[in-house]
């Protein structure tokens, strides 16, 4: 089997680039229309082991929908399953993942589940605190400590950008308001949301997030828990199943770990007892995932044998 090396993960950088060619940078949040789409960069970790950087892994870049693993997790802790569970539902989609079409026509009451916006936006309102600064801080606490890394910070451009164009999603959450899933804080909701997608993060900070869920919560080398095992279990499962959007059938078949993708490029993944990944390719296809960032994993899976099955 191949060893994970320097040079080989250079090398399957190398051979992903062409791939970028296939997407492009998603242009519909203005600010990240600005990104360089040859940008490729990868950081695998070894849980408790070895680290390994190639390509573009300095480059920030604006978590995304990456996000909605987080705030699903925090709210899991806050609220327990059930009441999280009883506004947004289990189930993969094969809808793209801004739909408003199954809001009205099938979920009537819920959301399909919290990898698409509106059920992202959903799970936001399950976050505690007394306004949107102290959730907001809450959650940039916790991504700050299940990353290990205390200078996370918001991307103001990117967070005026998503505000000022955001009306797609604000016919979401008024929607879901209108039939009783969200309150009278619609724009409050909107506003957290639009906020933890703009955290700018690198793949080290994915790759050590991907590694703590590896790990099952505990940080690799301590004693310590920085989520409960039983809410990392729920989060990387719907990874599994939803974190690729309407990709996520493919995807598992062909790279076979969990994984999470944002408009930004970037991927976070996790072979679990084994590693975390982050990669970011800001060009994206057509159905929102990375193209060189997914034939990035597709390649580490095939050479390494990560495929869970
Ligand atoms: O709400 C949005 O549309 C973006 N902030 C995030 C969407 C996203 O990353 C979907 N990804 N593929």
């Amino acid at each position: 089997m191949q060893k994970i090396t320097q040079a080989y993960l250079e090398d399957v950088l190398q051979k992903s680039r062409p791939y970028s060619q296939k997407g492009k940078v998603a242009s519909y949040i203005p600010e990240l229309s600005e990104a360089d789409p040859t940008t490729l960069g990868v950081t695998l970790i070894e849980c408790g082991g070895e680290s390994y950087s190639a390509g573009d892994h300095e480059q920030t870049f604006t978590l995304q929908s990456i996000s909605k693993v987080l705030s699903l997790l925090l709210a899991l802790e806050d609220q327990g399953k059930d009441k999280v569970f009883s506004i947004v539902g289990q189930e993969p989609t094969g809808d793209p993942f801004n739909t408003v079409e199954y809001l009205e026509t099938e979920a009537k009451d819920k959301p399909f589940n919290p990898m698409v916006n509106s059920g992202a936006i959903a799970v936001s309102s399950m976050i505690k605190g007394r306004n949107v600064d102290e959730r907001f801080g809450r959650i940039l606490d916790f991504i700050r400590q299940i990353s290990g890394n205390p200078n996370l910070t918001l991307n103001e451009e990117v967070y005026q950008s998503e505000k000022k164009t955001g009306a797609h999603n604000r016919s979401l959450a008024y929607f879901m308001q209108s039939i009783g899933i969200l309150g009278p804080e619609v724009e409050d909701i909107l506003d957290l949301y639009f906020r933890f997608n703009s955290i700018d993060v690198t793949v080290h900070d994915l790759a050590n997030i991907g590694c703590l869920l590896a790990n099952r919560g505990k940080r690799p080398g301590r004693n310590d828990w920085l989520v409960s095992e039983k809410y990392v279990e729920t989060a990387v499962t719907i990874m599994f199943m939803a974190g690729m959007y309407n990709a996520s059938g493919e995807f598992a078949i062909e790279v076979g770990f969990p994984s999470k993708s944002g408009v930004s490029g970037g991927i976070m993944s996790l072979v679990p007892g084994q590693m975390g990944i982050g990669v970011i390719g800001p060009a994206i296809g057509n159905r929102g995932n990375s193209t060189a960032g997914v034939q990035v994993l597709k390649t580490l899976s095939d050479d390494l044998q990560l495929h869970l099955f």
